[in-house]
């Protein structure tokens, strides 16, 4: 495959993920065809044949024929919700026979034909403009059918018959904006399901008669109830609400969307509270007028929650002490009331039986239930996102609540310094949610000594000082979104099991936190600003040490963020040599090395006479760069040979066979006492003559050289100052070491040349010989004239 071919590849790969999610499933692969919010008007046809769910909800389709869905035997879900479909064939659907859920909610259905699709569990044909609910016979042989969505303009007893068999899950039923016109109250009788929701008209008064009271149904949910004209407060709606006294089952009630005035809102209450319905719930509430003063009969109800969602009221300011004295003293156990701008609440007068209160999305401030003896069987208490100031307060106010245990009081402005005084807060608390205040590190000395869950997150705490507090209940502590730069350790939490304290400003987190908290299993420490240096990577080897799971998102929330050369490194992924960072490896090396070096440099001098060649290098040197000073136009006009070479005869044998083959193969001109003497002169004349001619002069020297030929020159020099000290006229090649008690004391010179070192010894191994021959032939070689030559 070529590279181009393989880009293409590849994007056709992204392209068809992008299309189609593949997911797998306990029962093989299914495929997921997302097509909604493309503006189709038709069912597409490129569909793979294996799609098992396709939503093509949200287009312009207006029709689906038997073509579109025939290849599609594995289609499993089909959502066609949001489209224009005017009417449908059902036996579009009859080769679809795994075909289990069929949306096709919010389209301009007016007719549909039927044909008996059994194994659909959910059937969605709400919000449509059916006249009558869209009920064909064919519908009672779908025995599984869960979930039925209905919509209607007009009811009759009959036309729920064809289902009236079947044990419906849930049955939602949408009225049409003209529903109302010629009711038939028992129109819902016959229906048999366990749910029940009903959508009235949107914009219609509630004049409505139909009875809603189904044998079958346990839960009931109705929405859009508008009763702002009716003088009677609301009478049509209270009527329906009292007859659902007559289905004992009942037990859930929900209302939606109400717009009414609050006395109804509380003759609404006052119903519910004496029938069989236990929880009740209550959202979207638009209220007229004020509340004047009402008694509210608590007696025998079966009602155990009610919650209050979402109310607004066109008129604040008129008291509101009988509205919180009614929900304060409400005999149930479980009490929301919330999104509602609430601004109070009153402490119970008697016992209450309260163990739940939700009182989050509110006004309320420090002052509610303040010295509240009244809730000693509270357990739980949400005042999330209200009006609390004060961390004191709060904590004063649960004094008294002697069973509370969960105390939610996030997303509020608390805040706390330690000269406002001691909290006091009640002993029982086991979960505080303190998250998203305005906390400090003062915080943790006002904090219940039992609490085992601390939710603390996005707060504005920088240290946890281990010293003044001990929290050894503490479990679980949430403290992400803070500032903490440090790790806390265990000392103060010893029974700390979770700890999340990610997004804070911890650079360096301690490698020694696991030791300390021996009972972690969750810890998140995830998007934190890590410096990648060697401290660091005790940490992260101390990672590697626990067992996998127990750090939170690792490794992909961990990354370095300085170093800059490091910044998004995965820590994962951050190594630096242990060498870099272990001091006492780094000596421990160094030391090594240098004892490596001298051990080597040691034996190179014993076994390789390492200093020798250094010297003989030395000296090349030196001669190469002396020859280079010399003013070679004079020396040559003057100069026949390049060395006069003295030697005694002892030593000739080494001259003839070592010193001149090596010498003159280079082309040197050498002059030699048996060979260049002129013969008639005293050999004196003859020295002085040759030592002349010559660039340089050479002398062999050995312990029989100094007894039988060095007295010519002990003499010639004394009369001549030729060899003055340092001149370079002079090579001196020591062949035999000569003691210096052997050299006659009146061989001045002689004894202060050998002890000037200035001569060249004759290597005893033969490995040196060629340096050493290289170095005299360099301190002699320069190149002499050719009309000089004899
Ligand atoms: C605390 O409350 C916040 C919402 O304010 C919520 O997201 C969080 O889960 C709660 N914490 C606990 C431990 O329940």
């Amino acid at each position: 495959m070529t590279e181009t071919n393989f880009t293409i590849f590849h994007f056709v790969i992204i392209s068809m993920l992008i299309l189609e999610i593949k997911i797998r499933s306990s029962d093989g692969s299914e495929l997921v065809v997302d097509r909604s919010k493309r503006g189709l008007i038709r069912v597409p046809k490129d569909l793979s044949l294996k799609t098992t769910v396709l939503d093509i909800s949200r287009n312009n389709i207006s029709e689906i024929e038997t073509s579109d869905m025939l290849s599609l035997s594995k289609l499993k879900i089909l959502i066609v919700s949001h489209n224009r479909i005017q009417s449908l064939d059902i036996s579009v659907f009859k080769f679809n026979k795994e075909l289990e859920y069929l949306d096709l909610s919010n389209n301009k259905l007016k007719k549909i034909s039927c044909h008996p699709v059994v194994n659909l569990k959910h059937l969605d044909l709400s919000f449509n403009v059916f006249d009558a609910p869209p009920i064909c016979k064919e519908f009672g042989s779908m025995s599984q059918l869960e979930f039925l969505g209905l919509s209607a303009t007009q009811l009759q007893k009959s036309g729920m018959l064809p289902i009236a068999h079947l044990h419906i899950n849930k049955v939602l039923l949408v009225l049409g904006d003209l529903y109302g016109e010629k009711e038939d109250p028992e129109s819902l009788q016959e229906l048999n399901t366990e749910s029940l929701h009903i959508v009235f008209p949107a914009r219609k008064e509630f004049h409505f008669i139909m009875d809603v009271s189904v044998s079958t149904a346990i839960s009931l949910e109705l929405s859009n109830i508008k009763c702002v004209l009716d003088n009677n407060g609301c009478s049509y709606f209270l009527n329906v609400l009292s007859k659902l006294q007559n289905n004992s089952r009942l037990s859930n009630l929900t209302l939606n969307n109400i717009e009414t005035n609050w006395y109804s809102l509380i003759m609404m209450l006052q119903l519910v509270w004496h029938s069989s319905i236990e929880h009740f719930s209550i959202s979207n509430v638009k209220l007229q007028g004020q509340l004047t003063a009402t008694n509210f009969d608590y007696s025998d109800t079966s009602l155990k929650a009610l919650s209050i969602h979402q109310v607004v009221s066109d008129v604040f300011n008129f008291k509101q002490g009988d509205i919180y004295r009614i929900f304060s003293n409400m005999n149930i156990q479980s009490l929301t009331v919330s999104g509602t701008h609430m601004l109070h609440m009153v402490c119970p007068s008697q016992m209450s039986p309260f163990l739940h209160l939700d009182f989050s999305n509110n006004l309320l401030t420090d002052t509610v239930f303040n010295n509240c003896g009244t809730l000693a069987k509270l357990e739980t208490l949400s005042l999330q996102i209200n009006q609390l100031k004060k961390l004191v307060n709060v904590a004063h106010i649960t004094k008294k609540m002697k069973s509370l245990q969960q105390l939610d009081i996030s997303q509020n402005s608390l805040s706390y310094d330690e000269s406002e005084g001691y909290c006091s807060w009640t002993i029982s608390l086991l979960s505080l949610n303190m998250s998203s205040n305005r906390l400090t590190d003062s915080l943790f000395s006002c904090l219940p000594s039992m609490v085992r869950v601390l939710d603390l997150h996005n707060n504005k705490i920088t240290r946890i000082p281990e010293d003044v507090i001990s929290l050894e209940a503490l479990q679980e502590l949430n403290v992400a979104f803070n500032s903490l730069a440090h790790l806390p350790g265990c000392g103060s939490f010893g029974s700390l099991s979770v700890l999340i304290i990610d997004y804070n400003s911890i650079s360096n987190p301690s490698a020694h936190f696991f030791k300390s908290c021996q009972k972690i299993r969750s810890i998140n420490v995830g998007h934190n600003p890590f410096q990648c240096t060697c401290e660091l990577q005790e940490f992260i080897q101390s990672i590697g040490q626990v067992s996998s799971g127990v750090v939170e998102g690792w490794p992909e929330s961990y990354q370095c963020d300085y170093p800059g050369s490091y910044k998004g490194t995965l820590l994962k992924d951050f190594h630096v040599s242990p060498l870099t960072c272990n001091t006492a490896l780094l000596i421990v090396t160094i030391g090594i090395t240098g004892l490596v070096l001298a051990v080597t440099l040691t034996a190179l001098c014993i076994y390789l006479d390492l200093p020798w060649y250094l010297r003989m290098v030395c000296q090349w040197t030196q001669t190469r760069h002396r020859a280079r000073n010399i003013p070679l136009d004079k020396l040559q006009r003057t100069l026949q040979f390049h060395a006069f070479i003295s030697y005694s005869e002892h030593d000739s044998a080494w001259v003839k066979s070592e010193l001149l083959p090596n010498l003159e193969k280079e082309d040197i001109r050498l002059c030699l006492h048996e060979r260049n003497f002129v013969p008639g002169k005293s050999i004196v004349e003859n020295i002085i003559n040759c030592i002349e001619k010559s660039y340089k002069s050479i002398f062999v020297l050995s312990p029989n050289f100094v007894q039988s030929e060095w007295c010519h020159y002990e003499l010639y020099f004394a009369h001549h100052n030729l060899f003055h000290e340092g001149s370079d006229n002079l090579i001196l090649i020591l062949l035999d070491p000569i003691p210096q008690y052997s050299i006659p004391s009146s061989y001045h010179k002689l004894k202060t040349l050998m002890a000037q070192r200035t001569y060249l010894e004759w290597p005893k191994e033969k490995s040196k010989h060629a340096l050493f021959w290289a170095n005299l032939r360099a301190s002699i070689c320069v190149k002499l004239m050719e009309q000089a030559k004899e």
